[in-house]
This record gives structure tokens, sequence and C-alpha cells, in this order.
């Protein structure tokens, strides 16, 4: 395959900006009918990589050739004319349209000098199909889950593109079911020759739908190599450039922090219609509770009510042994509790404000605007917060919407980090974070725990990760807690056995 004409070459790819060479003579090849995979740490310089690719930047330096023949790509909209679609890591369309409207913006069929509505629908629903989805295209897309929003954006990137698609993190969101859908697309699609970049984060993935991976790191070109002769840990250390010992460490953790300690807070027949079944739960101080459960299974919307982003209609909240309402986030923050949601966009990251801005945002609302922090006490956080998490930005002033996707992320970590709360609420916050720093986050959390003796309650897709890190591990199904696990029974094949619906 290698061997081939390759459809796309880039050559010698620069491309800085202010403070940060983002891609330094970078080389990269892509084959017809091949998936290759496309790795990197956060900040590595893979987005900006696809953003040269389909015009969004202009590189500094180095050229592109298409089908062999040099070509200069203007702009995205010229990029999708010569074949080349995108699916990016933040799903990037209109909630206000419907799910036909957002497949077709843009280049709406005509008929008779008007848009052909029902051509539309129809070719909305044909492609969908393909991916299983029975969804009703006329409803809004904000009506859908962030998934089900991801594959409109892939069926729109698959109506649009003829010869490449990039799927810049299509499977951070998607439940397991949902990417093996989205594998035989892309299998369907390999098999009439379209060639596919994938970017992720998950190497089961990687393996499992790629021919080649490319590897790059700190901008620069580590190797391409065939998928089937990379074995596994040779990869990461080519990604992080160091072996894997910091993740070794992790397991020398003691399981057994907070066990004796006293009761932080209680939910008692906590509820609310429609949401989440009544629960009780109980989390001590310094301890780690781990919430596990597929995609949909209640996990968010049982920590909304924690963080008073929803209300219960039912059940009582105890903190510190008083009964309290929590009607707002504020008044969770008052009782400091932090909750670091799932979507950064929800999450209120503002690109357009800086690193230490946004870092302090949560501190200084909860001190209030009258008590503003000093320039230097700002700084002095933000700084602290970029280094304890290793956030990759040249400096606090950088702009959010500049650094990368897993960047903004640690960000939003930071945020609610510096406001020194009593329970933390992770909603799958490592989403998106490379392996490195995975393991460092994980690590905090733990120390957080151990050290500080804060709450922590862990939502994670990734099974493994809950059973690393939690002392407790509540599982939830169709919106339902259903089990309490601890001690031994925290391991993958039981917390599988219970989602599956097993008894005891
Ligand atoms: N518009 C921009 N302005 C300034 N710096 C930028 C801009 N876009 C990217 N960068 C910087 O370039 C580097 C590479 O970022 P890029 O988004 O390509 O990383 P990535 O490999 O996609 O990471 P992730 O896995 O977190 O998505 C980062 O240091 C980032 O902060
Ligand atoms: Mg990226």
């Amino acid at each position: 395959m290698a061997a081939a004409e390759p459809i796309i070459k880039m050559a010698k790819i620069e491309k800085s900006f202010p403070g940060v060479k983002a891609l330094q003579q970078v080389d990269f090849e892509l084959a017809a009918g091949e998936i290759h995979g496309l790795m990197g740490e956060n900040g590595a310089g893979k987005s900006t990589l696809i953003k040269v690719l389909t015009g969004v930047y202009k590189a500094d330096s180095g050229q592109i050739f298409l089908d062999g023949r040099p070509i200069r790509i203007k702009s995205p909209e010229h990029a999708q004319k010569i074949g080349i679609s995108t699916v990016y890591q933040e799903v990037n369309l209109c909630p206000n349209l419907s799910v036909a409207e957002n497949i077709f913006i843009g280049r709406e069929p005509i008929k008779n000098g008007r848009i052909d509505w029902k051509k539309i629908k129809n070719e909305a629903e044909t492609v969908l199909d393909k991916f299983d989805l029975k969804i009703d295209v006329d409803r809004k897309l904000s009506f859908y889950s962030v998934a089900v929003q991801q594959m409109v954006a892939i069926a729109r990137a698959l109506i649009i593109s003829a010869k490449v698609i990039i799927l810049d993190e299509p499977t951070a969101s998607l439940d397991t079911d949902e990417t093996n859908k989205l594998f035989e697309v892309m299998r369907q699609l390999k098999s009439e020759g379209i060639a596919i970049i994938y970017i992720t984060h998950f190497l089961n993935n990687v393996y499992e739908i790629t021919d080649r991976i490319t590897i790059l790191r700190n901008g620069e070109l580590i190797d391409t190599c065939l998928t089937e002769s990379l074995p596994r840990i040779e990869l990461i250390s080519k990604m992080i450039g160091k072996d894997l010992e910091q993740i070794k460490e992790m397991e020398n953790y003691s399981k057994n922090i907070g066990e004796n300690n006293k009761v932080l807070l209680k939910a008692e027949g906590l509820a609310s219609k429609g949401n989440i079944e009544a629960f009780d739960l109980e989390l001590k101080e310094g301890e780690v509770l781990g919430l596990a459960g597929l995609l949909g299974a209640g996990r968010t919307e049982m920590v909304e009510l924690l963080f008073g982003l929803n209300k219960a209609d039912q059940g009582r909240i105890i903190i510190d042994g008083k009964e309290v309402k929590l009607n707002s986030p504020k008044d969770a923050v008052d009782y400091k509790i932090a909750l670091c949601p799932e979507n950064r966009k929800e999450a209120g990251l503002i690109g357009n404000l800086s690193v230490r801005e946004n870092i302090i945002l949560a501190l200084q609302v909860t001190r209030g605007w009258f008590r503003k922090l000093s320039q230097a006490r700002q700084l002095e956080i933000a700084q602290k917060y970029i280094d304890l998490i290793n956030i990759k930005t040249p400096d606090t002033e950088q702009l959010v919407k500049n650094l990368s996707g897993g960047n903004q992320q640690k960000v939003v970590l930071a945020r609610w980090l510096a406001i020194n709360p009593d329970l933390l609420i992770l909603d799958e916050p490592t989403k998106g974070i490379d392996i490195g720093t995975k393991a460092d986050i994980q690590k905090l959390v733990l120390e957080l725990a151990s050290g500080e003796g804060m709450s922590v309650v862990f939502i994670s897709s990734e099974i493994e990760e809950v059973t690393r890190i939690s002392q407790r591990v509540v599982v939830l199904c169709d919106r339902a807690k259903i089990a309490e696990l601890t001690g031994s029974e925290i391991n993958q094949k039981e917390i599988m056995y219970r989602i599956a619906g097993g008894e005891a």
C-alpha cells in the first residue's frame, strides 16, 4: 500500500504561532484506500497538520501534492471542492437547524429554482442509515446527544467528500456500539478507495482500524509505521518520548484512603423525574468515588443534582450533617462543590480570554467581583496550575482558543481546582487527553484525595481508569443506580457484568 502513488503528500511543512513551533519540517503521505492514524500527545501538532491540509491555516513553508501534482489549498471550501473533508474534534454544526439541514447546509440541492427538501430528507436518511442511526432528520440537532451530533457531522463529511476524509477525534464521545458502527462505515469507505486520516487518543481504536500510523511529537515527525509491525509499547514511547514508569508508579497508591474518614455528603432518595431514578449516596472525605456506566446511563444526570445544575424533585442532600438545598451551581460552589463538566463549550471556557483569565474565573466568582484578585495573585495561580497539570501554552496570556483541544480541557480542570473545593466532581476529565497526561491527572486526583482530604467523584467511560483510582464504584444503567462496589469487587469484569444486568 505504501508503495502506491500517494493521493496526498505533504513535504517539509512548517507552521509557527507566536511562541510555538507547531510543525517543523513535517512529511506526511496518505494512500488511496488506507486508514492512516495520526498520533501524538496533546499539542503535538495533529490538528494543525490537518488544518494546513484543509486550508484553515497557511503553512509558513513546505508543499502539498494531490495525486502527484503540487497544489495550494486556499480555504476549507477549496479543500472540500477537491474532495477533502474534515470532521473536527468539537462538533461544529448548527444546533438550531434540523439534522437534515445540517447535513446539507451550504450545498442544498435545487429543483426548479427551489431547495429540494424532499431530496434533502431522503438523502439524509440514507446516509444515516449507513450508521444504523434511525433518527428523525426533521428534528433540531440540539435535541440529540453529542454522540449523535458527532455522527451527523461525519454523515455530512461523507456526503461532501469523494477522496479524503479526516476524522479528528470522532470517537471521543461515542460509546462502543457507535464506534463500531463508525468503523464499519470507515471500512466500507476504504474499500471504495477513499483515504481516511484518523486522529484519536484511544490505542485500541487505532490498532483496530488503521493500516499505518504517523507519530508527531512537539511538532516534529517521529515516524510513520505499518500498524501491524508497531508494538503498542513502542508507539507509546515514540509519542511521549519516555518510558511508562509514571503509569506503573500508580499501582503503588493505596486503595484504602478515606475508609474511616467522616462523611462529607449524603444523598437520600434523590431523584429527578425523567433524568435519574431515586438513589442513595454517601461520600467520605478523601475518597474517590467512581461512577461507571455506558454513555447515557445517568452518570451526568446524577452529578448534576449534586451540583445544583438540575433540581431534585425528591429526596435530600446532607452536607456535614445538615440538610441543604442546591438550587443552582452558585449554591453548590458556596458549599465548596466543584463540577468540571464533560463538554468544554458547556464548561464555559471562553476562547477569547487568556489562560490566566479562564483559570481564575470560578475563583473570582466565589469571591465576588468587588474583591478582585490582584494581577500578581492571578499570575501566580495561573502559573501554579499550568505547571501542576502541565498545560502546554507559551505563557499565561495565551488565548485559550489557541491551545490544542486537550490543553483546553486541562484549563477547565485548573479552573475548578483553583477554588480548592471539598468535593470535586470530574465528568470525563481525561477525554481527549493523551496517555501521559492521563496518568498525571489520575495521580493528581489520588494525591488530592489522600493528601488534602478532598472528596472526588470521578466519571469516566474508560472502566479501566475508574477501577484504577476509585475506592468505591457506583454502577449506573438506564438512568438508575444499580450497584455499589467496594474492595475486590472493583474490577472491569464485575462492572461489565453489572452493567449487562447480572445479579451478584
Ligand atoms: N491558532 C493558534 N494560535 C496559537 N497557537 C496555536 C494555534 N493553534 C494551535 N496552536 C498551538 O500549536 C500546538 C499544536 O496544537 P494542535 O492543536 O495541533 O495539537 P494536537 O496535536 O491536535 O493536540 P490535542 O491532542 O490536544 O488535540 C499547540 O502548542 C497549540 O497551543
Ligand atoms: Mg487536536
